[in-house]
C-alpha cells in the first residue's frame, strides 16, 4: 500500500516516517523537495521523495498535511489525479494565534476540501493529535491508548484509514460521516488549549472508552 505525503512538516513527516515503520511505502512531497529528501531519509526503507504530482500519482492513499490556508493552491493543482483516491485531511483551520477555528458549526475544513477535490474520498484523521505524538512512536499515554478518530462518507476508504491508524498502535475510532469534521475540528482545538494554554504539554492525547 502507497502513502503520498502532501508536506514533510511536523505532520507530514511524522506520521509519514511511522507509516513506513508501519509497512507503507511512503513517497514524501512538499513545496521544497530538499524537505521531501530529508522525510524520506529519515523513514528510511522503500521511503522515497517527489514532486506533489508525481507522489499523489503513485499513491494508494494521499496525506493531506500542509497548513488550511495553502490547500485549496495545492489541491486544485492535483484534482485531476485524486479521482477515487483516499484523501485524508490532518487540517485544523485556526487562526493566527491558534486561539480559534476560522470555520466551523455549518461546515468544516474536511467538508470544504471536498468540494475542491469532488471526486476524492476525503477522510478526516489525525487532526485531533500533535505532531509531537506521531514523532515519539508512542500511541500510549501512562498505559492508555491514544483515540484517532476518522470520519467519512465512503466506507472502503474510511477501512483504508482506519488500517493506517491500527497498525501505527492507536485507537481507530469511527466518528461517523465527514460532516463529524465539525466536531473533530473544536476538539483538535481543545487539545490546543490543554498542551500550550493550560500547560499539559504535547505528548498527551484523548482516549475513548466503550
Ligand atoms: N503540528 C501539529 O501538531 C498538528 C496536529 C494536528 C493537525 N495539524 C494540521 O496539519 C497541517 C500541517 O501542519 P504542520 O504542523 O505539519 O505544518 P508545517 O510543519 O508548517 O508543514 C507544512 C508542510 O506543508 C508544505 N506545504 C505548504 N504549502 C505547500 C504547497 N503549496 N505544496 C506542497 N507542500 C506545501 C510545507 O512544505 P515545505 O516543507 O517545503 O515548506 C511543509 O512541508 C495543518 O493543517 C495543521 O493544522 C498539525
Amino acid at each position: 500500500m502507497t502513502l503520498a505525503t502532501i508536506g514533510a512538516g511536523n505532520i507530514g513527516k511524522s506520521i509519514g516516517v511511522w507509516a513506513a515503520k508501519s509497512g507503507y511505502d511512503v513517497i514524501f512531497s512538499a513545496n521544497n523537495e530538499q524537505h521531501a529528501q530529508d522525510a524520506a531519509r529519515a523513514a528510511g526503507g522503500t521511503a522515497k521523495a517527489a514532486t506533489v504530482r508525481n507522489a499523489v500519482a503513485a499513491a494508494d492513499i494521499v496525506l493531506l498535511a500542509v497548513p488550511y490556508g495553502a490547500a485549496k493552491d495545492v489541491l486544485t493543482d492535483i484534482n485531476d489525479l485524486l479521482k477515487g483516491k483516499v484523501l485524508i485531511d490532518a487540517s485544523n483551520a485556526l487562526t493566527a494565534d491558534y486561539s480559534g477555528l476560522t470555520l466551523g458549526f455549518t461546515t468544516s475544513a474536511a467538508e470544504e476540501i471536498a468540494k475542491i477535490v469532488p471526486e476524492a474520498h476525503v477522510v478526516k484523521a489525525f487532526n485531533t493529535v500533535f505532531a509531537q505524538v506521531y514523532a515519539s512512536q508512542n500511541p500510549k499515554v501512562n498505559g492508555n491508548t491514544i483515540a484517532v478518530f476518522y470520519a467519512g462518507d465512503d466506507k472502503e476508504s474510511k477501512a483504508k484509514v482506519a488500517e493506517l491508524i491500527a497498525k501505527m498502535g492507536f485507537d481507530a475510532v469511527d466518528a461517523g460521516a465527514l460532516a463529524s469534521a465539525r466536531t473533530l475540528e473544536p476538539m483538535a482545538l481543545l487539545n490546543i488549549a490543554l498542551g500550550y494554554g493550560l500547560g499539559h504539554g504535547t505528548s498527551i492525547g484523548f482516549s475513548f472508552n466503550r
